[in-house]
């Protein structure tokens, strides 16, 4: 039986091939699942899973929320704004005492970088990474890289380009994992301010001019500027990064080739992307969030089924 390498998803980087091709062939199940007009299966009924949100999320929360539901699973929710976190509770007090009411799973979305790796070491329970700081977002990698495949039938090959605030992006840092381990080319392309040092490292090539890197792309991933994660400006105004780098559709249809656009939202219509685009037939914006279900019950799945 096939079984995923690991006991936690903390990202992309501690999984392996074997392990992405293992998600979408369980994924592709759930599709089918969820598309049914009898959505849930009784895979996790007699697992419990709790939401752990120390930050702001719309679609990974629901989508966690829908998928765990989906199975069958109960569910518990949590947000750090509610909680008692506010009374100096400290992250593993607040984590311990929910799993001491039998929780067997942790989804967990928190401000610090390796706040899921540091919380896998103390507590006994199974813990998913929904994003932590400007580190990781192991589950929207597998689903943006889930959507390209979907759309382009296979991900190794493709000529793949991140555009934006690489710097401050989890999606980038787990896209850039993601997207080499099944073969695919990815360039970043952003203000100079805003790319890694040594990104090059992670065998990715950097590009600064935005009409360049979509003559050479199959598929742009837009990214959001991450305002709330800056102390200080990295550009002029933003004014003139829309200009540099939002993508609008008398660009697109300037190129000589239908490319492929993503989004992992929130989106900032006007700034990184107009509106025409991003609700044109050429974005698969919303095909991910669809396939960002079926993404999460895989892993749920498969992560659960290591602990029994
Ligand atoms: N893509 C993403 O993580 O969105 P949320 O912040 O709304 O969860």
């Amino acid at each position: 039986m096939s079984e995923l390498s690991v006991n936690h998803l903390l990202g992309i980087k501690y999984l392996n091939k074997k392990d992405i091709t293992l998600i979408f062939e369980t994924a592709d199940h759930f599709k089918e699942v969820i598309n049914r007009s009898i959505k849930k299966v009784p895979t996790l009924r007699d697992t419990t899973i709790a939401n752990i949100f120390f930050e702001n999320s719309t679609r990974t929360r629901l989508s966690f929320e829908l998928a765990e539901k989906r199975l069958s699973a109960d569910v518990v929710n949590f947000s750090a704004g509610q909680s008692s976190v506010k009374k100096g509770e400290t992250l593993i007090d607040t984590v311990n005492n929910i799993l001491s009411m039998k929780v067997d799973l942790v989804v967990m979305r928190h401000p610090n970088p390796g706040a899921g790796i540091f919380l896998s070491k103390h507590v006994k329970a199974a813990i998913v990474n929904a994003g932590d700081g400007a580190h990781e977002h192991p589950t929207q990698a597998l689903l943006d890289s889930y959507s390209i495949r979907e759309k382009l039938g296979d991900v190794a090959g493709k000529n793949i380009v991140i555009v934006g605030d690489i710097l401050h992006s989890r999606v980038a840092l787990s896209n850039i994992f993601a997207l080499k381990l099944q073969g695919a080319n990815v360039k970043v392309c952003g203000p100079k301010t805003l790319i890694p040092k040594h990104i090059e490292s992670l065998g990715v090539s950097v590009e600064t001019n935005l009409r360049k890197a979509l003559e050479w792309c199959d598929v742009a991933n837009m990214l959001r500027v991450q305002h709330e994660r800056m102390d200080i400006s990295y550009f002029p105004s933003i004014r003139e990064y829309t200009q540099q780098f939002g993508v609008n559709k008398q660009l697109l249809n300037s190129l000589d080739k239908e490319i492929v656009i993503m989004h992992p939202g929130p989106i900032n219509r006007g700034v990184e992307i107009t509106s025409d685009v991003a609700d044109s037939d050429q974005s698969i914006i919303l095909h991910q969030v669809e396939n960002g279900v079926a993404i999460r019950m895989a892993v749920l799945y498969l992560l659960a089924s290591k602990i029994q």
